[in-house]
């Protein structure tokens, strides 16, 4: 994290501004939980205009878009770059420091704030070896979920200099957002925040259970380069709502996407007998898809980059 008025003002950002002038613009990749879910939410109650930045396959936003639009909007309204770790929609995608700190060296030259959505910056530090910190230690503020397989029933972090952290308390009390009693939420964050390590096992889990659906014929796997807590999978010849649909009637929840695929996520309540079960509901359901079967000429792809 920089220091706090080292860098473009988030609260400044998050202003809409004098009537008239152009709207602040947040700009993050086209295909992140900000860009397909809070775009409103941001525009509505923050007055920030949402530009989606193309983003290449492990999720890192495209360096060269992204200095185009910065440079286009340069000196007419403030900007904030967020960048999203891991990338949820690239499986789960763990981005390293050198990627993260392309994006906030790139974001800073046009004087822009650069947030990290570090929601499972968790999981992408221990994918990577490497501390939180390292990650986050160029951006001007962090969210972090200490929900997110790391065990805590609700919660997050915000994290920046004083100044933000006071903006953002101000404008959460505006959305009616206090919260009283906090220390009941509180203490199972500070719980979460000793279990960092216990996500190794997690991916572990997760890698097993990858390789067991890629065994599935008719499966085709989302194969990040560095995965972590996140499995993407698709049956051929069956869309993700009715994977979805199937799997459930077999015991197993999993989310279908926009992208094609289903996600799986394994996380500390899950074991290896839930691993075990999870491809055998695939194989179950796969077996139900005449599209799904192999045919005569030999063996299906199993994998698929992001
Ligand atoms: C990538 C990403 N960012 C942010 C969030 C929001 O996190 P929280 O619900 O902990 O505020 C989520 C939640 O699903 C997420 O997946």
């Amino acid at each position: 994290m920089r220091p706090a008025g080292d860098a473009g003002d988030a609260g400044d950002a998050g202003d809409a501004g004098s009537p008239g002038s152009p709207a602040p613009r947040l700009i993050a990749g086209a295909d992140t939980h900000m860009a397909f879910l809070e775009a409103d939410g941001l525009r509505r109650f923050g007055g920030l205009e949402l530009v989606p930045v193309e983003q290449h396959p492990d999720g890192l936003p495209d360096l060269d878009s992204l200095a185009a639009l910065l440079a286009a909007g340069a000196g007419v309204a403030p900007a904030v770059v967020c960048l999203e770790n891991t990338s949820m929609m690239r499986s789960g995608n763990a981005l390293d420091a050198a990627a993260t700190g392309a994006v906030a060296a790139l974001a800073h030259r046009y004087g822009a704030h650069f947030h990290l959505d570090g929601a499972r910056l968790a999981h992408a530090a221990v994918a990577l070896g490497v501390p939180p910190a390292q990650l986050a230690e160029p951006a001007d503020s962090v969210a972090f979920s200490v929900s997110k397989g790391l065990g805590a029933p609700v919660g997050g972090l915000l994290c920046g200099s004083r100044a933000y952290v006071d903006r953002a308390r101000e404008l959460r009390t505006w959305l009616g957002g206090s919260l009283h009693q906090a220390g009941v939420v509180a203490a199972p964050a500070l719980v979460a925040l000793g279990r960092l390590p216990d996500l190794a096992a997690d991916h572990d889990r997760a890698a097993a259970l990858a390789a067991g659906l890629a065994s599935v014929p008719g499966a085709v796997l989302m194969r990040p380069p560095r995965p972590t807590n996140i499995v993407m999978a698709r049956l051929r010849g069956l869309a993700p709502d009715a994977c979805a649909e199937r799997l459930a009637g077999h015991g197993v929840r999993v989310l279908p996407l926009s992208n094609g695929y289903v996600r799986f996520v394994v996380h500390r309540a899950h074991d290896m007998i839930g691993v075990r079960e999870a491809v055998g509901a695939l194989a179950a359901v796969a077996a139900t898809v005449p599209a799904a079967r192999p045919t005569t000429d030999g063996d299906l792809p199993d994998g698929e980059s992001p």
